[in-house]
């Protein structure tokens, strides 16, 4: 059988998506391409129609009930909670903590000023315990351990290794433990089925988007090795279906 060897990682920017022990075919399955919602040349309205989409799908298939569902278990042992979330886009696991939980304080963040002006504009920008605001999850401006938790769905495959593992420190020294939710890095063979199935879909931004969101999830490995970067403990649960979730605390 043929083993594959898992090379050393000298600099983390050159951790492959699949992590050190990646395949040679997996090591193909990866892209430098970026999503357009993380592209200065392409149009806000497109931008927008992306993360609109993502809401809905996401308010379709439960995702958001399901994400709230993992911060809420987060928190579970603490009063009043503060929650700082990362990423937010569209603010809807947010709106659904806020909804579920009757003390929680959120801020709610992205490094989009479109994405954080609509969610300033809507409900959360008037809600007595929400907080809307500008945050690069790579330097995120908060003072040590502000926050209860820190949590960042389905973003962490937008950002390359050196800083996905930035926002792992960050993350984990505004907060006291970081949650992470993203996508599944599909098994090699069911992963090109997957981009197949995908590809004629490509002119919807939305598809184009998935497919290089897909080409660009980290494996389990890969976060546990982000991790050890980063010099946290990391506790990484997955299945090569469902979402992944990385737990990530100092020390
Ligand atoms: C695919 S969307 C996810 C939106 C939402 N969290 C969800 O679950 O549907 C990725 C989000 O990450 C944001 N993002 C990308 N890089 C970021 C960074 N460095 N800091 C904060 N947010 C970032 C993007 O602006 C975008 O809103």
């Amino acid at each position: 059988m043929m083993a594959y060897m898992a090379s050393e990682i000298t600099d983390i920017a050159d951790m492959p998506r699949g992590g050190p022990d990646a395949s040679c075919l997996d090591r193909l399955l990866e892209t430098d391409r970026q999503e357009y919602l993380d592209r200065d040349d392409i149009d806000a309205d497109v931008k927008r129609s992306i993360v609109t989409a993502l809401d809905r799908i996401g308010t379709l298939f439960r995702e958001h009930d399901r994400n709230a569902e993992l911060v809420l278990r987060e928190v579970a042992d603490i009063a009043d909670p503060t929650i700082l979330e990362l990423g937010a886009g569209h603010g809807a696991l947010s709106r659904k903590v806020l909804e579920q939980h009757p003390t929680a304080h959120l801020t709610v963040s992205d490094v989009n000023p479109e994405s954080v002006a609509a969610m300033a504009a809507s409900d959360l920008g008037d809600h007595p315990r929400a907080t809307v605001g500008l945050i690069d999850a790579t330097a995120i401006d908060a003072a040590d351990g502000e926050f209860d938790l820190a949590v960042f769905a389905l973003s962490f495959h937008h950002l390359p290794p050196a800083q996905a593992a930035q926002v792992l420190a960050e993350g984990t020294r505004v907060a006291r433990e970081m949650l992470v939710i993203d996508l599944p890095r599909m098994p090699s063979l069911l992963h090109i089925a997957k981009l197949a199935a995908m590809a004629p879909l490509v002119w919807w931004p939305f598809a184009h988007d998935g497919l290089i969101s897909s080409l660009r999830s980290y494996s389990p490995s890969a976060l546990r090795t982000l991790g050890a970067h980063a010099g946290l403990d990391v506790d990484v649960s997955t299945n090569p279906f469902d979402r992944q979730v990385l737990i990530a605390r100092r020390r």
